[in-house]
């Protein structure tokens, strides 16, 4: 039973046996014989076998509980089995599954809220099952409108693993044959600067920089910038104010598309409903997903009409995909969308950010493996060093922290050094405590096995 379980009523979390446990463990080893080895780190570090999961708690086969701090991949914005979802997606599913790309009164509804939503100029959409697929269809639309073929990332952006996104990932995939034409440039990264500058005397040389580097590195057929306003999978890293402005400012004077990729950041994960919303960017493009399902696959990409009905993206079937946007998926979207409104979750986040920014700030203070705190809303990340100084990155505490939360019942996300909390948007404030002592409990534990 973990320390606060007293504290946070019957919703803490309970550990029966230590995870993953026998049956869990029997499971797995049956399941390993013949699911890939490719899976996620955290699976394969301590593989639980879940079975049930209601709000912000997750049950295992063993019988124990756990805070959900990862909510599926920052997927499940109203929790496992929200009752209004279960509702909505029940009634559905006894009305109409499939009928590919053909129009539906739900579909029209989503559309107009969608309109409302995203950022001035967007007005026409298509629907995707999944994130990178919808990076490229914009990709496609952003090559149909400029005839260009070129595109800009950054240094530590995360894109998807298809093979035109992973271009932007020669960080994490070598080995994987060619890749597409492009420029790419350091985020501002403050915390380990590229320049070995300091914000804000180094007047946002990293911003500066893009000039340089699309002068040599393209042919001068660029289509468009992909970028994440907040740099998600490669390390919660929120840029100072400026950068992404003096970007767009470039890409806007020199023709360039502005491609916002808010598939993680998007539907209110950093307390407005899209993260360029915190910067004053109005891209061409946007597209968002991983929470507008509440765990249902459902994604989007917006942009301008005149973008989206460039040829041959905008021909008949240039940009329509086999699930995309069925009946399921749209009744999910529009009851997460309408439950974080009813909700009022995009307040709420906005308070229980501020609590857990404060304690891990404090946290920060008091260990030497806590090397930096970043993030907005919802979506923190935890740079751990092995020195506050020389900023070694710690990886093995990074895989020893990660597992002693999951056997006191908190299931986060750990890549490495860093470890990213991300709960569902209407998680009670009590087990965010509840999992903020379970992960300084385990920092506290792993750092005094250092000493
Ligand atoms: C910003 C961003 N873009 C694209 C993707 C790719 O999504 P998928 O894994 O569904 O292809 C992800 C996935 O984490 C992401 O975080």
């Amino acid at each position: 039973m973990t320390a606060c379980h007293e504290s946070s009523s019957a919703k803490a979390p309970t550990i029966r046996v230590t995870p993953p446990g026998p049956k869990s463990l029997e499971i797995w080893k049956k399941e390993k014989k013949y699911i890939t080895p490719g899976l996620g780190p955290d699976t394969l570090c301590i593989p639980i076998v879940f079975k049930e999961g209601k709000g912000s708690i997750l049950w295992d086969v063993d019988g124990n509980s756990y805070i959900d701090f990862a909510a599926g991949i920052l997927t499940n914005s109203t929790g496992n089995c929200h009752p209004k979802l279960v509702e909505r997606l029940r009634k559905q599913i006894e009305q109409l599954w499939h009928v590919h790309d053909a129009p539906t009164p739900d579909r029209y509804k989503l559309l107009t809220l969608l309109a409302e939503k995203t950022p001035r100029g967007i007005d026409t959409f298509e629907f995707y099952s999944g994130g990178a697929e919808t990076v490229e269809a914009a990709m496609r639309a952003a090559i149909s409108y400029t005839k260009n073929y070129e595109f800009i990332f950054f240094h530590r952006a995360f894109h998807g693993k298809t093979l035109g996104v992973r271009s932007a990932l020669l960080w994490q995939m070598k080995g994987c044959g060619p890749v597409l034409n492009a420029v790419r440039v350091p985020f501002a990264y403050c915390y380990r600067c590229s320049f070995k500058l300091q914000y804000p005397s180094c007047g946002l040389h990293c911003a500066d920089y893009l000039e340089e580097a699309v002068r040599y590195n393209s042919s001068g057929n660029i289509a468009a910038i992909i970028f994440e306003p907040i740099i998600g999978g490669g390390g919660i890293i929120v840029p100072p104010e400026g950068f992404l402005q003096k970007i767009a400012d470039f890409c806007r004077h020199n023709r360039i598309l502005l491609i916002a990729d808010e598939i993680l950041t998007g539907v209110g994960r950093t307390g407005k409903f899209f993260a360029v919303e915190h910067f004053g960017i109005e891209p061409d493009l946007i597209l968002f997903g991983k929470g507008l399902g509440s765990g249902f696959p459902v994604m989007v990409l917006g942009g301008r009409r005149e973008i989206m009905s460039a040829e041959p993206f905008g021909l008949p079937g240039g940009a329509s995909t086999t699930f995309g946007g069925n009946p399921l998926a749209i009744a999910c979207a529009l009851a997460t969308l309408e439950t974080i409104e009813k909700e009022g979750m995009l307040k709420s986040i906005r308070t229980v950010g501020n609590f857990i920014s404060r304690r891990l700030n404090e946290m920060q203070e008091k260990y030497q493996l806590i090397g930096d705190v970043r993030g907005m809303g919802l979506l923190y990340g935890v740079e751990l060093v092995k020195d506050k100084k020389t900023k070694e990155p710690a990886y093995e505490e990074g895989k020893l922290i990660y597992i002693e939360c999951v056997k006191n019942g908190l299931r986060l996300i750990a890549q490495g050094p860093l470890i990213r909390f991300s709960p569902p948007l209407n998680i009670p404030l009590e087990l965010v405590g509840c999992a903020l002592d379970i992960f300084e409990g385990a920092v506290s534990k792993i750092e005094k096995k250092r000493e």
